[in-house]
């Protein structure tokens, strides 16, 4: 007889009832008597206990031995169980077997990680992934309803570019017909700053380029970013506003997604402070602060990973540092109205350790100014046209900034590395699955 097919995240309302699910093994373990199938479905990981009295010597035998990852059709009565993952078990009456999987390379023995990338397409079924992927999607569905909530409007930004938009060092390019090089959008940021004056407040959300030569812990090659642009707000209202968004990201997750939290066996204490108002310090104090504590840095470089890790060990909440030097960062960035040698910026630093996870700035409004920039910089002038064009119709105050959503999660998850942030990573010297 076929039974109802549900999933395992709606076992709660079907207590004592029969039904079926789908899905794969993770793991068996048993008696002769009994045995204990470990599913995992769509909605999460279940156990199911199969006796050899109710489904028979054959099917028992059968079911006992198969390899990881097989599929399964299992139809039983669902019960109240505390000790099971997810606090369910399903007695199983009827098995029905999909598809049979031998020899599942990635084992619950420890692996390297070099292996369990190169099985990237198999390695995102394992606990510890299914949990990171599932917080990633949270952080995701977070911040698109908070602008959503806030009146943004959505505005795709172009991969294809012809302008730069960070930095010449780590652009990939490619060639585009007969018009030269096109280059992987490193951000959407100067195509939001051409439609806030269309819609005032926008965002966009995907995924960026940078040929990182770096093999790091913080470093992708395509990662994934959320940009926000607003018209008449400054570089202190653009701080107020991502610190709102943070909260709001931590306290969804906090919400949503408390058995992965726990089965990351991320300490939550850190993540319940994370409120508004966030510390926020200037470059110049971030420098002092540095060199108190026996950092090497000098004033006018650019925060390295270490450094940043000093400081957000000092807060206990993220910390913005404000009003770097004009050298140490991109030309758009506006120009401080009473000091030549900083522009109006911060860059948002998540705590324990974390380091940067958004970069932000109020933009230069000033056509005449942003041209000279755009000089200095030896950037190639005629692709600007258009972004100094918005300099001269209408031009307003305006800020936005960009979140890192590997950044982000890695942080939320309280996970080392950027590579398991991301469903396939692109790092150097990876492309494979
Ligand atoms: O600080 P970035 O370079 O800022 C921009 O791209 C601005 N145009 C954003 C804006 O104002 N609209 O990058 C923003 C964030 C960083 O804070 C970091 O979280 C992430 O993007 N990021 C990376 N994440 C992973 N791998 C990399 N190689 C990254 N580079 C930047
Ligand atoms: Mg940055």
């Amino acid at each position: 007889m076929a039974r109802q097919v549900i999933t395992t995240g709606d076992f709660g309302g079907y207590v004592g009832e029969h039904r079926a699910i789908r899905g794969w093994l993770m793991n068996t373990r048993g008696s002769g008597q009994v045995a204990f199938l470990i599913v995992r479905d769509a909605a999460g990981i279940v156990q199911c206990v199969m006796e050899r009295d109710q489904v028979g010597d054959e099917l028992f035998d059968r079911a006992r031995h198969l390899g990881q990852e097989s599929a399964l059709y299992i139809a039983g009565t669902i019960r109240e169980e505390p000790r099971a993952p997810g606090g369910y078990e399903l007695l199983a009456d009827e098995i029905e077997v999909i598809s049979e999987s031998t020899d599942f390379p990635i084992t619950p023995k420890s692996h390297g990680v070099d292996f369990l990338l190169s099985n990237r397409h198999l390695w995102l079924r394992s606990r510890r992934q299914l949990a990171i992927m599932r917080i990633r999607d949270e952080v995701i569905w977070a911040i698109r309803s908070f602008f959503r909530d806030r009146g943004f409007l959505l505005v795709d930004s172009p991969i294809l570019t012809g302008s730069i938009g960070e930095s010449a060092g780590t652009l990939f390019s490619t060639e585009y017909f007969d018009l030269g090089n096109a280059y992987l959008a490193q951000t959407g940021q100067l195509y939001l700053e051409a439609a806030i004056y269309a819609f005032e407040k926008v965002f966009c959300f995907g995924p960026t380029f940078r040929a990182e030569k770096s093999k790091t812990r913080r470093h992708l090659t395509e990662f994934w970013m959320v940009e926000g642009e607003m018209a008449f707000v400054d570089s202190d209202g653009n701080m107020d506003f991502q610190e709102e968004l943070v909260s709001y990201i931590v306290a969804q997750v906090l919400e949503n997604r408390p058995a992965e939290l726990a089965s990351l066996k991320r300490d939550t204490e850190p993540l319940l402070k994370v409120k508004p108002p966030f510390h926020r310090i200037s470059y110049d104090e971030a420098v002092d602060r540095l060199k108190e504590a026996g950092s090497a840095v000098q004033w006018g470089e650019d925060l390295g990973a270490e450094d940043e890790t000093i400081l957000t060990r000092q807060f206990d909440r993220p910390v913005f540092v404000y009003d770097y030097p004009k050298e140490a960062k991109a030309f758009y960035m506006k120009r401080h109205l009473e000091r030549d040698d900083v522009v109006k910026c911060d860059d948002l630093l998540a705590p324990e350790g974390y380091g940067e996870i958004i970069g932000g700035s109020q933009r230069e409004d000033d056509y005449d100014i942003l041209l000279s920039r755009i000089r200095e910089e030896g950037l190639p002038e005629d692709a600007y046209g258009w972004y100094l064009d918005l300099r001269k119709y209408g031009s307003v105050i305006h800020s936005g900034f960009g979140l890192g959503i590997e950044r982000t999660v890695a942080w939320i998850s309280g996970i080392e590395h950027l590579r398991e942030a991301i469903p396939f990573p692109r790092m150097m010297g990876r492309i494979y699955p």
